[in-house]
C-alpha cells in the first residue's frame, strides 16, 4: 500500500510511514480474535500483557474478550530485548515483573510481535516455572520467517512481512506508538 493511502491525521506520520494494516482492519481482526480465544481458554484466565509494545493491542483485546463473555484477571510484564534500535539483542530482561500469583492459572500471554521468538520463550518459561496451569500465547503480529527459536503463538492477529513496522503500540526508539494503524517505517 502506498503512502497516499494513509488516513491518519498525523502530518508527521504521513511522510514517514506507509500503512500496512488500517485501523478498521485491526478493529475487525481484534474483535474476531476475542471470539477465537474465548473458545479455547478458561473464562477466568489471567491475561498478561508483555510490555511495552502490547499495551494498545491488549487494551482492545481485553474488551473483545469481554464481548466474547470472558472475565480475565489482567497483569503486566515489562520485558526488554530491543533497546532503542531495530535489531533484537537476543538478551531478554525483566524490567518490571507481574504482581499477581500465576500458580494454578490458565495464562494468556499477549505480545505485539513474535519475531525471533526469544521474548516469548523467556516469558512462557518464566510463567510455567511459577506454576501456571497452562500458558497460551496471543500475538498481534507474527513475523514467522524471522524465527530463531522454536515457538509458535496459539492466536495471531496478522502475519507480518519482514519489514520494520510501527504504530498501534509498536515503536521505533519509543516513537510512533500512538498511530492508530500499523505501518512500515520508510527509511530513506
Ligand atoms: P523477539 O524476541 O525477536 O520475538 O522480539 C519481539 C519483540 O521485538 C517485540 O515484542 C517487539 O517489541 C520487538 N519488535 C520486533 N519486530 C518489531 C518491529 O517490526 N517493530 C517494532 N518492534 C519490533
Ligand atoms: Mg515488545
Amino acid at each position: 500500500m502506498s503512502g497516499a493511502a494513509i488516513e491518519a491525521d498525523s502530518v508527521s506520520a504521513r511522510s514517514e510511514v506507509d500503512v500496512l494494516f488500517s485501523a478498521e482492519s485491526i478493529a475487525q481482526r481484534v474483535d474476531a480474535l476475542g471470539g477465537e480465544i474465548a473458545a479455547h481458554i478458561d473464562r477466568n484466565c489471567m491475561v498478561i500483557a508483555v510490555l511495552k509494545g502490547s499495551f494498545v493491542f491488549c487494551a482492545d483485546l481485553i474488551r473483545a474478550l469481554h464481548r466474547a463473555g470472558m472475565h480475565p484477571r489482567i497483569d503486566f510484564l515489562t520485558l526488554s530485548s530491543y533497546g532503542t534500535g531495530t535489531e533484537s539483542s537476543g538478551d531478554v530482561r525483566i524490567t518490571r515483573d507481574i504482581s499477581d500469583d500465576v500458580a494454578g492459572m490458565d495464562v494468556l500471554l499477549v505480545d505485539d510481535i513474535l519475531e525471533s521468538g526469544r521474548t516469548m520463550v523467556f516469558a512462557k518459561q518464566l510463567i510455567e516455572e511459577r506454576g501456571a496451569k497452562s500458558v497460551s500465547i496471543c500475538v498481534f503480529l507474527d513475523k514467522a520467517e524471522k524465527r530463531k527459536v522454536a515457538i509458535e503463538a496459539d492466536h495471531v492477529g496478522f502475519i507480518c512481512p519482514d519489514q520494520f513496522v510501527v504504530g498501534y503500540g509498536l515503536d521505533y526508539a519509543h516513537y510512533y506508538r500512538e498511530l492508530p494503524f500499523v505501518g512500515v517505517l520508510r527509511r530513506d
